[in-house]
């Protein structure tokens, strides 16, 4: 047999739009808490907390099973229920809703701006009412700016909880996303800038909120000094495992490294679609964006433009061995919401997000090859006719 007929052409590896890093050292860090006395909630989840606090400048921290148990946790501590409301945008993950509803208050959408694809604070103040109780921002793209946040707290008199789930390892204002503001949630979902699996954290304010936390996220149970247990409200079941908070704790130190990453890989998807005529500067994410821990790059597709819809784009990319993500929906539009009365045309901004949006390859370990590579795909994508 001759070798040239044989040598195929060697088509490229699969490029997930995301990935999580997970080493050798990590696994056997992992190995070695499942061989300890403890798996369950013990020595490593303090001790990931305490890191974990001490990223975030000494603000106390609880982990929790994942961002929306932790967003859940929240609004149960800060004792929001039937009666009142809570703002929000209208573009996010489903789960920033979803939580509101689960506490029995009534959910607020306002619009998004384009810009930074974060809720319009002003809409949000325009929103505001009697019954407002908390906003619920989120850090989608450029971190959320505190001393707005601050300022809106201290004008409308409400708690705030952030949605910084996409946000671990962003910094705002100089400080990491946590430092300041009132409750911040973080999840370590995998496709997050560091994972637990699954998995989520609380920032609070002082020990008493933290304590609140620890009973809504462990049955409401709470210790008598005489070693039995008494349960001071109907708590849920949220609590980290020790296995989950060693793959944290091992994270967390390559952290800030990924994240210097993630921004390198931004910057050259930005120089490689600088200049294209379809995929326009106006159609990324915003470029100035210091503190940024780009969990995500995402582009607005310009559909009315070319020949395919954002399936077929996505499909054109898939053939080509790359994985996209929809990063996210207009919450609003979803059947549950519009059963409440919410409809088409309420949230332009938000609407045409969630119409065009498409999340390009974006994790650590990636190259600047492979960016190239994303970026060839997407401008043939958006040039053919779909197949
Ligand atoms: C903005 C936002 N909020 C909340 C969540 C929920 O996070 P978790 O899966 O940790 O509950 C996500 C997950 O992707 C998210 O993107």
């Amino acid at each position: 047999m001759n070798d040239h007929s044989t040598a195929a052409v060697a088509s490229p590896p699969y490029l997930p739009f995301a990935r999580p890093q997970i080493d050798d050292g990590m696994v056997a860090a992992v190995a070695e808490t499942l061989r300890s006395p403890w798996i369950a909630s013990g020595p490593q989840v303090a001790a990931f907390e305490k890191a974990l606090s001490g990223y975030v400048g000494g603000r106390p921290v609880r982990t929790l099973t994942s961002a929306t148990g932790a967003m859940e946790v929240a609004l149960a501590v800060l004792g929001v229920g039937a009666g009142d409301e809570v703002v929000t945008p209208a573009q996010s993950f489903f789960a920033t809703a979803n939580v509101i509803e689960r506490a029995g208050a009534r959910t607020v959408f306002v619009d998004v701006d384009l810009a930074t694809r974060n809720i319009d604070l002003d809409a949000a103040a325009a929103a505001v009412t009697p019954r407002t109780r908390v906003l619920l921002p989120v850090h989608f793209n450029a971190p959320l700016d505190p001393d707005a946040l601050a300022a809106f707290r201290a004008r409308h008199g409400v708690r705030i909880v952030e949605d910084a789930a996409l946000a671990i390892g962003s910094r705002a204002g100089g400080r990491p996303v946590g430092a300041t503001g009132d409750l911040v949630s973080f999840s370590f979902h995998p496709n997050k800038n560091m994972t637990t699996i699954e998995g989520g954290a609380l920032v609070v304010n002082d020990e008493t909120e933290a304590a609140a936390v620890s009973r809504h996220r462990f049955h409401g149970i709470s210790r008598l000094p005489d070693g039995t247990r008494d349960v001071v409200v109907a708590g849920g079941k949220f609590n980290l495992s020790d296995v989950s908070a060693r793959l944290g704790l091992a994270q967390l130190e390559k952290l800030d490294a990924w994240c210097v990453a993630r921004a390198r890989l931004a910057t050259h998807y930005f120089a490689c679609l600088e200049g294209d005529d379809l995929l326009t500067a106006d159609r990324l994410p915003p470029r100035a964006n210091p503190g940024h821990s780009w969990n995500m790059f995402t582009v607005l597709l310009p559909l009315d433009e070319i020949a395919m819809t954002r399936r077929q784009f996505m499909e054109a990319l898939q053939r080509e061995g790359i994985g996209t993500g929809l990063s996210y929906e207009a919450i609003h539009l979803a059947s549950f919401w519009r059963a409440r009365g919410w409809s088409e045309g309420q949230f332009p901004v938000a609407e045409r997000i969630g119409r065009e949006t498409v999340t390009l390859p974006l994790f650590p370990s990636m190259t600047s090859a492979d960016v190239e590579r994303v970026c060839e795909a997407a401008r043939r994508a958006v040039r053919s006719r779909p197949a």
